[in-house]
C-alpha cells in the first residue's frame, strides 16, 4: 500500500508538506532530510518512507521500521533562537497524540520525554535533530515514527512486551493516509503557535495529554537512580520531580519508569 498516495491533494496546509518525497526504502528519513536541509531544501518539506533500514531512535538507539507503519521527517527552518528548539519535539508529540485520539478514539498519551503510549505500551516516538549555532536554528528535522498496522508477532522479541501498534490496540487496521494528512495539518497549527512564541499554550497542551505528570516515577541517571513525583515540566520540556525528602530535581534527558 502506498502511504502517501494522493496525499498532497487532500492536504490543507500552507507550509508543511507542500513538497512531499516518498520512498519505498531508505536508511533513515531523518538522515536524508538532514542532507537535503543542508542543500537548502524549502521549509516544510516532508519525507516519508515505507521501510527504514537504519531507523534512528533517541539516545543512539535504532528504530524498528518494517513495512506497514509511518516513518516521516519534516524539515523546518524556524527563525527562532536555539532555546526554542525543544518546543519542536513537544509540538510533534502533541500532534501525534491528538491525531491518534481523533482517528482511532484510543487513549493515546505522552510519556515523558516524547514517547507516545497506549495502555502502557509505546506506539510512537519523536526524534528531533538540529543544526544550530548558539543563537539561531539553521534547520531542524522532526522525525516521527508510529507503529500503525504491524501485528504483535511482527515485533522483535526484545520490544514485544513494551511496544504495540494502533492496529493491535484498535483491533482493526488503520488508514495511514488519513493519519498522515491529519498529522501534518495539526502540526502546522502548532508550528504557528510555536512561531508566535506562545510557549504556555504548548506546555499546557502537552501537560493535558501527558501520562507522566502526577505520577510517581523512577529515573536512572548515569550514576544514580532517583524516585519521586513528576509534578511539572520546565519551559524547555525537562521533567521536574519532587523527591521523598521534598527536594526538587530536574531531569533533562533519559528514560523514566513507572
Ligand atoms: C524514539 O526513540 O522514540 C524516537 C524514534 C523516532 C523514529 C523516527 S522514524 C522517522 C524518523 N527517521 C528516523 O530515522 N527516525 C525517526
Amino acid at each position: 500500500m502506498d502511504v502517501v498516495n494522493n496525499i498532497s491533494r487532500s492536504l490543507n496546509t500552507k507550509i508543511i508538506g507542500k513538497t512531499i518525497y516518498q520512498f519505498k526504502k531508505v536508511d533513515s528519513t531523518n538522515r536524508i532530510s538532514a542532507d537535503m536541509a543542508k542543500k537548502g531544501v524549502e521549509e516544510g518539506t516532508v519525507l516519508i518512507a515505507e521501510i527504514q533500514e537504519k531507523g534512528r531512535g533517541r539516545i543512539g538507539r535504532s528504530w524498528f521500521s518494517p513495512e506497514g507503519n509511518i516513518y516521516l521527517s519534516i524539515i523546518l527552518r524556524p527563525a527562532l533562537s536555539s532555546q526554542m528548539a525543544s518546543l519542536l519535539t513537544l509540538i510533534a508529540s502533541i500532534s501525534v497524540t491528538r491525531v491518534i485520539r481523533d482517528i482511532t478514539s484510543l487513549d493515546a498519551k505522552i510519556k515523558w520525554p516524547n514517547d507516545i503510549f497506549i495502555r502502557n505500551k509505546k506506539v510512537g516516538g519523536i526524534l528531533t535533530e538540529l543544526s544550530a549555532d548558539s543563537e539561531k536554528i539553521r534547520y531542524a528535522v522532526v522525525g516521527i515514527g508510529l507503529n500503525v498496522n504491524i501485528e504483535k508477532n511482527d515485533l522483535p522479541e526484545e520490544i514485544s512486551s513494551v511496544a504495540t501498534s494502533l492496529r493491535e490496540e484498535a483491533g482493526r487496521s488503520i488508514d495511514r493516509r488519513s493519519l498522515v494528512v491529519n498529522l501534518l495539518e495539526d502540526f502546522e497549527l502548532w508550528y504557528a503557535v510555536m512561531k508566535n512564541r506562545e510557549r504556555d499554550r504548548i506546555l499546557n497542551e502537552w501537560k493535558r495529554l501527558s501520562d507522566t505528570i502526577g505520577r510517581w516515577v523512577e529515573v536512572r541517571l548515569h550514576d544514580k537512580k532517583i524516585e519521586g513525583l513528576a509534578y511539572d515540566i520546565t519551559e524547555d520540556g525537562y521533567l521536574k520531580i519532587r523527591l521523598k525528602d521534598n527536594s526538587l530535581e530536574t531531569v533533562v534527558a533519559g528514560d523514566i519508569c513507572y
